[in-house]
C-alpha cells in the first residue's frame, strides 16, 4: 500500500471522531488521538522522512491539507459543544412575566437638598464642608455668641467629653449649626466668598413631630466688596422660587443672631403654607455678616461685607411633599421612601 492511500482513511476515521466527540474532554482525546505529538496522523507526518525524495511533494502536501482539514474540525465542533452549552435546557418562555429588577432611590431628604445646591450653583456659589465634631470656638466664640449665651446651654448642645487642644480650645461638641463653618471657611481663603454648606446638625432636643435630635441645614455665606441686604433678598427669593414654584412669595422679619447685624428672620408663603391654614411660614435665619465676625477671622471689616443665611432642610421637604411628622424622615420604611 503506497504511503498516501493510507492518508485518506485515516483522516476519514479522524474526521468521525472529532465531529462527534460529545463534550470538550471527548473531543479533547480525539484530538491528542490524531493530531496531537503522539498522534497517529502526526507519527505518519514524521515517517515522510523515508519516502523516495520525488514522492516527498505530493505526500508532503497532502497530509497538511489532511491536517488542515482535521483541525478546522476541530474547531467548528468545540464551536459547536460551547454554544450548545451556553443555552438553557429548556427553551426560553419569552411570554413569562419580566423579573422585576428593584432599584434603590435617592431619599427626599438629599433630593431636596441636591435641587437646593444645584439652584445654588447656577448662580455661582460653591460647596463647602466642614466637621461635624466641632470645637466650642468654632461654633460659638468665633461667631460672637458669648460663653452666656443659651444656645451653648448643655440642654440644647451636646458636649464631649474630651477637652478641644489647641489655641481654639475649649470643649469638643456636635455643632449645633453650619455656621461653624462659616468660620472655617473664611479662616482658610481669602475674600470673596461664594459658598453654600449642606450638613447635619445636633441639638439635644427630645424627638416629636417637628423636632429631632439630628436634622439638615444649608448654610449660605457670601463676602465681597459692597454686598447689600438687597442682594440677599433677590437671592433667597430666586432660590426659593426655583425649588419651590413661581407664586412663592418672602419677606424679611427683623430679628437677633449674634453673627448678623442686622438679622432677619426669612417668612415663606405659598399655596401650601395657605393650604396648611397659614399666611406666613418661618423658614430661615439670616442677615449682613457681623464686623467682629469678620475681625475673628483676620477679614478687615472696613474693605468686606458679606451676608449669611441658614435654613432647615427638613422644614422645606416636609413643606414641598406635605409631611406632617418629621420622624419619618429617620426611619428607613420602605412604603414611606418609595414615594419620593
Ligand atoms: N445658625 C442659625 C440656626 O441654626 C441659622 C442662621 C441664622 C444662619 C442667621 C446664618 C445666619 O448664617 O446669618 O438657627
Amino acid at each position: 500500500m503506497s504511503f498516501l492511500s493510507e492518508v485518506e482513511p485515516l483522516k476519514q476515521t479522524a474526521l468521525a471522531e472529532l465531529n462527534n466527540a460529545a463534550d470538550l474532554a471527548a473531543l479533547e482525546q480525539a484530538k491528542g488521538r490524531w493530531i496531537g505529538p503522539h498522534g497517529k496522523l502526526t507519527a505518519l507526518m514524521k515517517e515522510m522522512g523515508a519516502l523516495p525524495r520525488e514522492e516527498r511533494p505530493a505526500a508532503g502536501k497532502t497530509m497538511n491539507a489532511a491536517k488542515a482539514e482535521l483541525e478546522a474540525a476541530l474547531l467548528s465542533r468545540r464551536e459547536e459543544i460551547e454554544a450548545k452549552a451556553a443555552l438553557p435546557a429548556e427553551p426560553a418562555d419569552f411570554t413569562a412575566p419580566g423579573r422585576r429588577r428593584r432599584m434603590g432611590g435617592l431619599h427626599p431628604l438629599t433630593q431636596v437638598t441636591d435641587d437646593i445646591v444645584r439652584t445654588f450653583r447656577k448662580i455661582g456659589f460653591a460647596v463647602a464642608d466642614g466637621p461635624e465634631i466641632e470645637d466650642e470656638y468654632h461654633c460659638f466664640d468665633a461667631l460672637n455668641t458669648p460663653a452666656d449665651h443659651p444656645a451653648r446651654d448643655t440642654q440644647d448642645t451636646f458636649y464631649l467629653e474630651a477637652e478641644a487642644e489647641g489655641k481654639t480650645g475649649r470643649k469638643w461638641l456636635l455643632r449645633t449649626h453650619t455656621s461653624s463653618v462659616q468660620i472655617r471657611v473664611m479662616e482658610s481663603q481669602e475674600p470673596p466668598v461664594r459658598i453654600i454648606v449642606p450638613g447635619r446638625v445636633y441639638r439635644r432636643d427630645n424627638a416629636d413631630a417637628t423636632h429631632n435630635p439630628t436634622f439638615h441645614q444649608i448654610e449660605g455665606l457670601y463676602v465681597d466688596k459692597n454686598v447689600t441686604v438687597g442682594d440677599l433678598k433677590g437671592t433667597v427669593e430666586f432660590v426659593f422660587k426655583e425649588i419651590m414654584g413661581d407664586d412663592v412669595k418672602i419677606r424679611f422679619r427683623p430679628h437677633y443672631f449674634s453673627y448678623t447685624e442686622p438679622s432677619y428672620e426669612i417668612d415663606f408663603s405659598n399655596g401650601l403654607v395657605r393650604k396648611m391654614g397659614k399666611e406666613w411660614l418661618e423658614i430661615a435665619g439670616c442677615g449682613m455678616v457681623h464686623p467682629r465676625v469678620f475681625e475673628n477671622v483676620g477679614y478687615d471689616p472696613n474693605v468686606w461685607s458679606g451676608w449669611a443665611f441658614g435654613f432647615g432642610i427638613e422644614r422645606i421637604a416636609m413643606l414641598r411633599y406635605g409631611i406632617n411628622d418629621i420622624r419619618l424622615f429617620y426611619e428607613n420604611d420602605l412604603r414611606f421612601l418609595k414615594q419620593f
